[in-house]
């Protein structure tokens, strides 16, 4: 079965650019609006508690300007949930965050945190927003995230992204397993997190994959290209997608 492969691209590290010198450019809704000319599906932002990259305008311009689907990666702590709930993202994707991580290290422990998580699941849905749980590819995580009422989840392909070898092919059958356990519980099947133009063949092996979302990878070849087109060989590769089958 064929199916459609989604592009959401994260523009966080264009406004790491313009925070850097603190200058108003590169323009954030000119740089979502370069990923919709060029074929993107969605545009995403993470709204860190400690606005290294994204701030709060920029999610409200977004939301207000941009004609394409919004996603905001935000933690599960009250005042980004409060802010969510306000500007109403077409998704949320509940990330875990510490403040001296370089990146999004790891997926949510869903296990762990299930009530506070569950409570916040149920006040995103009921404000009309598609939730999705950014977690490891781990079966049990699957399992509480399908339990908590979220309709989706982002496999985070990390740990697959920074192998070689046999590690690699190990990351890839926990992806794959991981992909069919999901797709069996109901879960819509995203994945995101060091995707890359080398990599993305590997990923297009995965089943019932619905979105990836890929950022970092594809601002640093704007730069040698331009955004439009970064985002045009981006997707350019993701139409080789059969849906996993070989
Ligand atoms: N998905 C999630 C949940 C993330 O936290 C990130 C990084 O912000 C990405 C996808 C994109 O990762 P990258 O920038 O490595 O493509």
């Amino acid at each position: 079965m064929k199916k459609r492969l989604k592009l959401g691209v994260n523009i966080d590290h264009v406004a790491t650019i313009r925070q850097a010198r603190g200058t108003v450019y590169p323009d954030l809704l000119e740089a979502a609006q370069s990923c919709k000319a060029a074929g993107a599906d969605g545009v995403t932002v993470h709204l860190r508690e400690d606005r290294r990259h994204i701030q709060d305008e920029d999610v409200w311009r977004l939301r207000r300007e941009c004609r394409l689907p919004l996603n905001l990666e935000m933690a599960n702590v009250p005042a980004i949930v409060r802010i969510a709930l306000r500007v109403k993202p077409d998704e949320v994707c509940l990330v875990p965050e510490r403040r001296r991580e370089l990146t999004t290290e790891g997926g949510l422990d869903v296990l762990g945190q299930f009530r506070p998580m569950q409570a916040t699941v149920a006040r995103l849905r009921a404000a009309g927003i598609v939730v999705s749980i950014f977690i490891e590819p781990d079966p049990r995580q699957l399992e509480a995230t399908a339990k908590l009422g979220a309709s989706c989840v982002e496999l985070h392909t990390g740990a697959f992204a920074e192998a070689r070898g046999t590690r690699l092919e190990r990351e890839l059958r926990r992806l794959r397993h991981a992909a069919n356990v999901a797709h069996d519980l109901g879960l819509q099947v995203n994945a995101g997190h060091g995707i890359n133009y080398d990599n993305i063949g590997r990923i297009l092996e995965l089943p019932w994959l619905d979105t990836l979302n890929i950022g970092h990878s594809i601002v640093a070849r704007a730069i040698f290209c331009g955004l439009k087109q970064a985002v045009r060989e981006m997707h350019a590769a993701l139409t080789g997608y059969r849906g996993g089958t070989p």
